[in-house]
């Protein structure tokens, strides 16, 4: 049907360029926009970001005729996440819920849960995945990712999917998990309903976009009569959903200390800071993380406005839709400006009159172009790319917002009431001739003061949780900022009385100025409640010593734990550290428990399906 402007609502521009468009758009593409369009009108009504992430937009989309050819069996959709620190888990139960008041009868499972033999008789497969490391699947989907990327994956003809990646467009391999998951299962004959998101670390628009779309997608199906059993694994619903205080409307938390951890000397900074979570009804379990918004430098801040010759009280767009605040605080608080990326830079160059920036994004220049981002900033960039056009009201365009920091959680709510306590390290170091500083850690070390507000939210994550059995032992490797989480593990245990054996392999650099918590360690081991710590100081030696060489050297009884079930839980950098004690790991099963590399690996892939070995990893 063509538009016209006597059978729409539309101006004949508006319908020149409809008809233009309509005709052009797939199936999947209709779907999309379908559910976007809903999204798109609820969120222009002044829709607030947290009505968005609650879901409640989405209800409209259940009117929308689908334009879907759906199959006319029982209603049944299959949601598999893959996801590292919750994010995906939380928009998976999202969706979940949301086909769930469709009539759909919904499994729910993260990948490593779900039974890969069912997955040709699902009707419908729902992946949402983030992408971890350097392009890696997260932990909890690598058994399922290996699956279907092996010749053992079935073919999957009558399935319908879609898939929602999770990502950061300031690494190299963007939302790679999620679309390798998408490629596959077309590759295996699955017929893509609503096309794939690739979200950025600001992701709940996107996400929710995708959501309306896949319900969009999926409302054409039979009647809610025939809704069956209840889901069989959906049981993600959050905690923190109790509470108003979300990643999208974060709670003030009063600072009620900060102070530096590590002694005079030291060439290292790590503050312990102590949150109240009074008045917010926000709750945590030992292994949750705290999302923290932070605030830029204000030097940077000045830099930049100056640099631009901007009037630092100049109005724009920022927060919530439709908000404005003065360039000078939408900086500060509300847009990235310590990262380049990409997409940034695809945006500057509109806005630059230098020829160069436009040489640098072909796609010839693909590795200078890495290296260029590379531990740059937007004042580099301003710098180097002169001259610029830039308005102050560009900003909202140009930048990313601002997003919040993960911190693991250092206290247990059972010891300390309505309290929250992280360890944050600061970070800085030199990079392209400019001293450059954490934006978060250097907030919460250099400016955040006692009785100052710090907006929060709780980062569940059920991926890093003590074993459900309190006389379970549990094996605790933590260097550096990676004790955090076993300081809230430990301090839980006391407050049960759990009788389980626990053992703490902790490293820094120097004993004397950086043994993070060490009179708690002490108290703990005097207690009981710490049954055995290895220490490795990495700079105290000519040689160094790490975590890892402590548990290579009690290997026979660290394997003797393993076989009487402990968990194994490991913690803090992902680069180097998480690898080594990896490898680690598979030594002493190989050795102790008699096996080859290959079956020690296996023995600690099992350990991982069933939860006995658990990682935090940043
Ligand atoms: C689940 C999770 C839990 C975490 N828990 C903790 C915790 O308990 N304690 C803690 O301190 N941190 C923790 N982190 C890390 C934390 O979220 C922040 O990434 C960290 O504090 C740095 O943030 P920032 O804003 O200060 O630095 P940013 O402004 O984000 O700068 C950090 C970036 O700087 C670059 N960089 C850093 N050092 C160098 C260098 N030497 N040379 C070149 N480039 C460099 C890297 O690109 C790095 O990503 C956790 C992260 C995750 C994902
Ligand atoms: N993504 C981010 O934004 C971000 C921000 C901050 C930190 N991090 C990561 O988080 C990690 C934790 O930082 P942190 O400051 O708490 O501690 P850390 O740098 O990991 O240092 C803790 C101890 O671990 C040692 N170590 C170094 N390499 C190791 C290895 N391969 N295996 C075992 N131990 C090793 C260090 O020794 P030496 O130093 O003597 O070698 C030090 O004694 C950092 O390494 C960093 O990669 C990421
Ligand atoms: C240590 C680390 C490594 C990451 N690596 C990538 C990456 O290679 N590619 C990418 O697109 N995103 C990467 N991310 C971003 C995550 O995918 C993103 O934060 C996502 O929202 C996490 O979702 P999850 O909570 O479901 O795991 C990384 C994040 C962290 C903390």
């Amino acid at each position: 049907m063509q538009l016209l402007v006597t059978n729409s609502p539309f101006t004949s521009e508006q319908a020149e360029l409809l008809n233009k468009l309509l005709p052009t758009l797939t199936e999947a593409q209709i779907n999309w926009l379908n559910g976007f369009l809903t999204f798109y009108q609820a969120g222009s009504a002044g829709t607030a970001a947290a009505e968005l992430a609650s879901g409640a937009v989405l209800e409209a989309t259940t009117a929308v005729p689908a334009a879907a050819d759906v199959p006319q069996g029982p209603r049944e959709a299959t949601i598999l996440f893959g996801s590292q620190t919750g994010n995906s888990q939380r928009l998976a139960g999202r969706l979940a819920e949301k086909l769930k008041g469709q009539g759909f009868d919904v499994t729910l499972s993260a990948m490593n849960k779900y039974k890969t033999n069912k997955l040709k008789e699902t009707p419908y497969l729902f992946i949402v995945a983030s992408t971890h490391g350097e392009g890696d699947p997260p932990d909890n989907a690598l058994t399922f990712y290996e699956f279907l990327h092996s010749k053992r994956a079935p073919k999957l003809e009558g399935t319908k999917f879609s898939v929602l990646a999770l990502g950061d467009t300031s690494y190299e391999f963007f939302c790679k998990t999620g679309r390798d998951f998408d490629a596959r299962l077309a590759e295996l004959g699955a017929q893509r309903i609503a096309d794939r998101v690739d979200c950025d670390v600001d992701f709940e628009e996107a996400a929710s976009g995708w959501i309306a779309a896949v319900s969009s997608a999926v409302s054409a199906a039979p009647a809610a009569s025939q809704v069956s059993v209840a889901a069989a694994s959906v049981g993600t619903a959050s905690a923190a959903a109790e509470s108003e205080f979300t990643r999208t409307n974060p709670f003030m938390a009063e600072v009620l200390d900060n102070l530096n951890l590590n002694g005079r000397g030291s060439d290292r900074e790590t503050r312990h800071i102590e949150l109240s979570l009074e008045g917010s009804g926000l709750t945590y379990a030992p292994g949750d993380a705290v999302g923290v918004y932070p605030q830029n430098d204000p030097e940077l801040v000045e830099e930049i406005i100056s640099f631009l010759k901007w009037n630092g009280d100049e109005a724009v767009p920022a927060g919530k839709a439709g908000e404005t605040a003065s360039v000078r605080t939408a900086l500060l608080h509300h847009y990235e400006i310590t990262v380049l990326t990409k997409p940034l830079l695809e945006k500057a160059v509109a806005f630059s009159g230098n020829a160069k920036l436009a040489e640098l994004l072909k796609p010839e220049n693909k590795e200078e172009l890495k290296a260029y981002l590379n531990g740059r900033d937007l004042l580099d960039l301003l710098r180097d790319y002169e001259p610029w056009t830039l308005k102050a009201q560009d900003v909202a365009t140009l930048l990313r917002k601002l997003p919040p920091r993960l911190y693991s959680i250092a206290s247990s709510l059972n010891a300390h009431p309505e309290e929250v306590h992280l360890t944050i390290r600061k970070v800085e170091y030199e990079a392209h001739g400019r001293k450059r500083k954490g934006v978060c850690s250097v907030y919460a070390s250099e400016r955040l003061q006692i009785g100052d507000k710090l907006p929060i939210f709780i980062q569940q994550n059920p991926n890093f949780k003590l074993p459900v059995n309190p006389d379970t032992p549990v094996i605790m490797v933590g260097p550096g900022t990676g004790v955090a989480p076993f300081r809230a593990f430990l301090e839980e245990r006391e407050e049960a009385g759990a009788a389980g054996k626990t053992w703490l392999f902790y490293g820094d650099r120097h004993f004397v100025t950086d043994f993070l918590y060490q009179t708690d360690w002490q108290r703990m081991l005097n207690d009981g409640v710490l049954s055995k710590l290895d220490v490795a100081f990495s700079r105290d030696t000519d040689e160094k010593v790490y975590v890892q060489h402590r548990m290579l050297e009690n290997g026979e009884e660290l394997f003797k734990w393993l076989q009487e079930g402990a968990h194994v839980y490991v913690c803090g950098d992902e680069k180097h550290m998480a690898h080594d004690v990896q490898a680690a790991l598979i030594t002493i099963i190989a050795q102790y428990g008699g096996k080859t590399q290959e079956e020690a690996a296996a023995y600690l892939s099992e350990l991982q399906e069933q939860g006995r070995y658990q990682r935090d990893v940043y």
